[in-house]
């Protein structure tokens, strides 16, 4: 059991440095599945996913040699196994981000639906569809799917949404198919320019990332590389929130500023200084925030994964605010655990009314899912008194060093694997 400790209302000041993200470098690492020698990835956050992902490619065979926490390599030459087993695959969604290259490089896969956050139905036709359009033959049997491809064909597909995994998988595969792959109403997130440039760096010849229409010639081999992981744009985002969120003044550094825009906009917009630099946000923040609207989109828009840690602010806000969830159908599950807290949140489908209240209370409250627990530390930083969070092995899948981060900008805040009673503070 793990226990986050919060003893909040204290405002946070100072500079926070933001590792690698994870929705980059997960991908990545699938990524070296094509890779032809061995490649290593820098700036790799410490994180329980990664490790999840590191465990995942053991199991088919590549070797994995973590040289230091934020260094990795992966070396794909004694893959010798397309068969993912079920228990690593149900813990964590971009387990199925190995679907493509293992098609692509070895012809065939056998995996299990893959797991994940709990915040609503996630279905993987869209990766399966576009695979098939090049050629790829699936079939289930018993929630196992196996594909096959002699040769992937180089095709144009329309994805009917703009999902990023799909989007990832796709450009992956196409990079070793014969011809030339266009995918348009791609996802334009930066995580997919990230995955771009280090396939790209790989020999790959791809070009349009981060518009919606990505276009890939493939190449009979790709070679091997070393890589840096871009930031974290979820992590950076929530340190924002939570310096608006404390009425603090917090410098994040370590970031690609134009990645936050949104979310720097939105807390503008609720009355914070949000200053820019080449490579750092800094967000001050001296009352409680004006209410505002806040609608999850694909990026550019407001990122869905920082929706829950923005309502978390709004809480307090002065006046009532309205968030709606675009992308998900149900990631509003940390509304019950913030009312325990005093928040005033009605949910009707995909939209929450949170009537802004003066201040929060400390309480017990669980994590139901990484970004929902995020949301809640959030709210025990803003809180008056205590706040107890459990199913904090949620949180550590995405935030690296998260306690340490914000306690060394004055926030008192203990992370403990005992009992509650275990931890303290110096006050
Ligand atoms: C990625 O998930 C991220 N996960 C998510 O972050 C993030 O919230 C999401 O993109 C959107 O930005 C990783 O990168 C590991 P999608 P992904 O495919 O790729 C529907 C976090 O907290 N859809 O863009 O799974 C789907 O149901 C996580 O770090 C289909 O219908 O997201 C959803 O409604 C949570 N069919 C929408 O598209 C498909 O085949 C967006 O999903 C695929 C998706």
């Amino acid at each position: 059991m793990e226990w986050l400790r919060i003893e909040g209302g204290r405002e946070l000041r100072g500079r926070v440095s933001v590792p690698g993200a994870k929705n980059s470098c997960l991908k990545l690492m699938a990524l070296c599945i094509m890779a032809s020698s061995e490649c290593t990835i820098t700036n790799v956050p410490s994180i329980t996913d990664v490790d999840t992902m590191c465990d995942l490619l053991r199991a088919v065979g590549a070797g994995i040699v973590r040289q230091r926490a934020s260094v990795l390599s992966v070396d794909p030459r004694p893959i010798a196994c397309t068969r993912l087993p079920e228990q690593l695959v149900r813990c964590m969604r971009a387990s199925v981000q190995v679907l493509g290259p293992l098609l692509a490089r070895f012809g065939e896969v056998q995996m299990p639906y893959p797991g994940g956050c709990p915040i609503g139905s996630r279905p993987i036709d869209l990766h399966l569809k576009g695979l098939a359009a090049m050629g790829a033959q699936f079939s289930e049997e018993h929630g196992l799917i196996s594909g096959r491809a002699n040769r992937l064909v180089g095709t144009e597909i329309h994805l009917d949404f703009p999902s990023v995994g799909a989007t990832e998988n796709l450009m992956a595969a196409a990079c070793l198919a014969t011809g030339t792959t266009v995918i348009r109403n791609a996802a334009r997130e930066p995580e997919i320019v990230d995955q771009q440039n280090f396939l790209t760096r790989l020999g790959g010849q791809i070009r349009g990332a981060g518009t919606d229409t990505i276009r890939i010639t493939g190449v009979p081999e790709l070679g091997s590389t070393t890589y840096p992981v871009m930031p974290d744009r979820i992590q950076a985002g929530t340190y924002m929130i939570a310096a608006a969120a404390t009425r603090g003044d917090i410098t994040v550094t370590d970031v690609v500023p134009e990645h936050l825009e949104a979310v720097g906009s939105k807390l503008a917009e609720s009355g914070a200084a949000v200053i820019a630099s080449e490579d750092s946000v800094r967000v001050v923040m001296g009352d409680r925030p004006a209410p505002i609207s806040v609608k999850s989109m694909p990026y550019p828009g407001f990122p869905t994964d920082l929706q829950a840690p923005m309502a978390a602010l709004l809480t307090v806000g002065r006046g009532t605010s309205v968030v709606t969830e675009n992308i998900f159908n149900n990631r509003f599950r940390y509304v019950d655990e913030l009312s325990r807290m005093g928040a005033q949140i009605s949910v009707d489908g995909r939209t929450a009314i949170i009537r802004g209240v003066s201040e929060l209370t400390g309480a017990r409250v669980a994590a139901p899912d990484l970004r929902a627990g995020a949301a809640l530390v959030v709210a025990g930083l803003a809180a008056r008194g205590e706040t107890i969070i459990d199913g904090v092995e949620h949180i550590t899948r995405g935030y690296d060093g998260l306690s340490e981060r914000l306690a060394s900008c004055g926030a008192h805040i203990s992370h403990t694997v005992d009992a509650p009673e275990a931890a303290s503070f110096d006050s």
